[in-house]
């Protein structure tokens, strides 16, 4: 089904959207499934929202898989996400590259698994020359620590007398993020009904625009995407200016 004319969506249609992926555990628990059924069918709905972006035009899409904070849960539950992560780099490579999807990730990758760290690598450098849709999976990734790790780098380079202190800004600051390749998210999606940005970001969200979406996210269809797309173009983007 041709969902919508790629001509209705311009000329708002957002360039990078990012996703927090939340809902998987409530999904499953209303069919006393497991929590690991819950993310199974979570990683379906990453093809949706993939498919989406692809079919939508939209050239950027990031995807908050695992947080910092995510490692504090039970060993089973990470096991087996880590177990899915692997299941999806290797299964998902073949569609990924015919779909003209470029991967990366962003994230402390040292702390997954070494086989997964590697599948990661190699799913970066497979689809190295893509270029119709920038997938970047966040992976544990926290905001703050993101900031934090960029900060000491510059530091180091003022130490170093690389960088001057007084020409740090707020332009250049970005290029020492792990996100310094890929513009700002423009619209921020969130499922599952709770209204938090949960350490996703924080410095790159500064003008996102906010979906807050009443579903859990294994339900979520590229259909949702359109609708959150369409209310993106009747938004009134100012940046803190006033309305034209
Ligand atoms: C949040 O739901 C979801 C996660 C922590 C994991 C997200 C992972 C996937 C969607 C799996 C596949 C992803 C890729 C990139 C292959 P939750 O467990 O916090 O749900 P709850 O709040 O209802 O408990």
């Amino acid at each position: 089904m041709e969902v919508v004319g790629k001509k209705d969506l311009l000329p708002s249609r957002p360039e990078h959207v990012a996703i927090i992926m939340d809902g998987n555990g409530r999904w499953a628990n209303r069919r006393s499934m497991s929590r690991m059924q819950g993310h199974e069918q979570g990683a379906n709905a990453v093809r949706e929202a993939i498919k989406g972006c692809r079919e939508f035009g939209i050239p950027y899409l990031t995807l908050f898989a695992f947080s910092s904070e995510n490692w504090a849960r039970p060993t089973e539950e990470v096991n087996h996400l880590m177990g899915l992560f692997r299941f999806f780099f290797k299964k998902e490579l073949k569609s990924l590259l015919e779909a003209d999807v470029k991967v990366t990730f962003i994230g402390d990758i040292n702390r997954l698994p070494k086989d997964v760290q590697k599948l990661a690598e190699e799913l970066v450098q497979k689809t190295a020359d893509k270029d119709k849709l920038h997938l970047t999976i966040a992976l544990s990734y926290g905001g703050r620590a993101e900031i934090a790790e960029a900060a000491k780098r510059l530091a180091e380079k003022v130490k170093s007398g690389d960088v001057n202190a007084e020409d740090i800004s707020e332009e250049n600051f970005g290029d020492f993020l792990q996100t310094s390749d890929i513009p700002d998210p423009d619209m921020i999606i969130r499922t599952s009904g709770e209204k938090r940005i949960s350490n996703f970001l924080l410095w790159q969200a500064a003008y996102a625009e906010f979906f807050f979406l009443d579903i859990l996210w294994p339900d979520f269809t590229k259909q949702d995407l359109q609708i959150a797309v369409e209310e993106f173009a009747t938004r009134n983007r100012r940046y803190g200016a006033i309305s034209a």
